[in-house]
């Protein structure tokens, strides 16, 4: 058997570690939420431990309703955050989540090359189409999902021709002759499309040349295309390992059929991890810090995915695909109402295993709850079924599941030769490339 490719992980700065009931811990260190500190030294050590990435997700708009017991989607902006870590850290890849929904596409193309010169070629951006917070740009609703992709195409297009618009050659920096630049490589675009017409050229030239990597979430059949197109990698929920295997096997033909390789897109599904030295401690790090997700919200989470209400069902009755209505015509995210429906048509669980799932309560990610040997054992077996090229972890319950996975899952994985010992390349797309 040939040897198996090193996966390549990213760390998720999110900060799930206080999700739930978890800031609520005495040693959370909640109170620098909006600060840089908290997220610099998860960074540093991620950083330590030779990881591909550190990663920020982003949200436009504030859930109030949630604001009572949590942060209610509340963050700082993910690239300015990156850029205070950029200064702190050498090696580590630094990747930053934008809308294509809402911001203009030569705001995003500068901000992530401003990143990319601030980390010295360390700069990833994760292309999302968003979910919500049209009140918040004059849209009265959220875009169709075909529509917003349909932006997502055009805007990434401009955002590449933006980056090559003003190409490194051009920087000449030439103290005797006193040429700066030469203008003659650098050239407008004149972009004319459906929904953004962008002159050009961006007023920043490239840093080097080695490519700016991108990253898509969301893996409805649209979202897979576009990935497909233009994505180095794909960031997904994927609870259970034949998900995450029929998706990587579709996204690489897909990829083919575009004439790329199939390498060329890496699947790196969300990995949430509750971990502690035994399992019994990590079960109850899990149910702790998930003790206030109420019945009623997943009650209505169900509602909303799939058009199910089981508010008056028995709580031992199992949920049949036959129960199933047709899909809901308007969904928050189609790829997490299709994980719902599959897992009810695969398990039939009952109304309450249902309501406790991690397509309910979370994300819909890949889920371990145990000790560190459990993660490692499952990330194997993933690897090994050739299901993932990596993944992006979230670790939570408190600060302890971050340390457990920095020092006792990640050099575990590296023994097994599964992940590497050190970087071999100075830019993230160096790393994505190192197998
Ligand atoms: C794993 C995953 C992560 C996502 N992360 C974000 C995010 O950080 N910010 C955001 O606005 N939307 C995020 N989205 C939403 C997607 O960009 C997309 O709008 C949504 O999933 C609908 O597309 P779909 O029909 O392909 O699922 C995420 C989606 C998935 C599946």
């Amino acid at each position: 058997m040939p040897p198996l490719k090193k996966l390549h992980i990213g760390m998720s700065l999110a900060p799930t570690w206080l999700s739930g009931d978890a800031w609520r811990r005495p040693d959370s260190g909640v109170e620098g939420l909006y600060g840089s500190d908290l997220y610099l030294d998860i960074a540093l050590r991620a950083e330590q431990a030779k990881l591909d990435f550190a990663f920020l997700p982003d949200s436009l708009f504030l859930n109030t309703t949630l604001l009572d017991s949590g942060t209610g989607f509340a963050s700082l902006d993910p690239t300015l955050l990156l850029a205070s870590i950029a200064r702190e850290t050498s090696r580590i890849g630094l990747l930053s989540t934008a809308s294509t929904t809402f911001y203009p596409p030569y705001i995003v193309a500068r901000q992530i090359q401003s990143l990319n010169w601030l980390s010295n070629g360390r700069a990833g951006w994760n292309i999302v189409t968003a979910l919500d917070g049209n009140g918040n740009f004059g849209l009265s609703e959220m875009p169709s999902p075909e529509e917003r992709y349909a932006r997502a195409a055009e805007f990434t297009e401009v955002v590449r021709l933006l980056w090559e618009s003003y190409p490194n050659e051009a920087l000449k920096l030439d103290r005797e002759s006193g040429r700066f630049a030469d203008p003659s490589l650098v050239k407008v675009i004149d972009h004319e499309g459906a929904f953004f017409s962008v002159k050009g050229p961006l007023n920043l030239p490239r840093h080097g040349r080695v490519p700016i990597p991108l990253v898509q979430a969301g893996a409805s059949d649209a979202g897979r295309a576009f990935a497909a197109s233009v994505a180095d990698a794909i960031f997904a929920s994927t609870p259970d390992r034949s998900a995450a295997g029929d998706l990587r096997s579709d996204l690489r033909s897909r990829a083919e059929a575009r004439g790329r390789r199939g390498d060329d897109i890496r699947l790196l599904p969300g990995l949430s991890l509750y971990l502690a030295p035994t399992r019994a401690e990590a079960q109850e790090l899990f149910a702790e810090t998930n003790a206030r997700t109420s019945r009623e919200r997943c009650l209505v989470t169900v509602h909303e995915m799939t058009g199910l209400d089981l508010s008056s069902w028995p709580a031992d009755r199992p949920v049949r695909a036959s129960d199933l209505p047709p899909p809901p015509e308007k969904v928050r995210s189609r790829t997490h109402s299709q994980l719902l429906r599959r897992m009810i048509e695969r398990d039939e669980p009952t109304v309450e295993d249902l309501l406790r799932r991690p397509e309910v309560i979370g994300s819909a990610h890949w889920l371990v709850v145990g000790t560190p040997a459990d993660a490692v054992a499952e990330i194997r077996d993933w690897a090994t079924a050739g299901a993932i090229d990596g993944f992006v972890a979230f670790p939570g319950g408190s600060v302890e599941s971050v340390r457990l996975f920095l020092e006792q899952v990640v050099p575990e994985l590296s023994d097994l030769g599964l992940f590497r010992k050190d970087y071999a390349g100075a830019t993230f797309f160096d790393h994505l490339s190192d197998n």
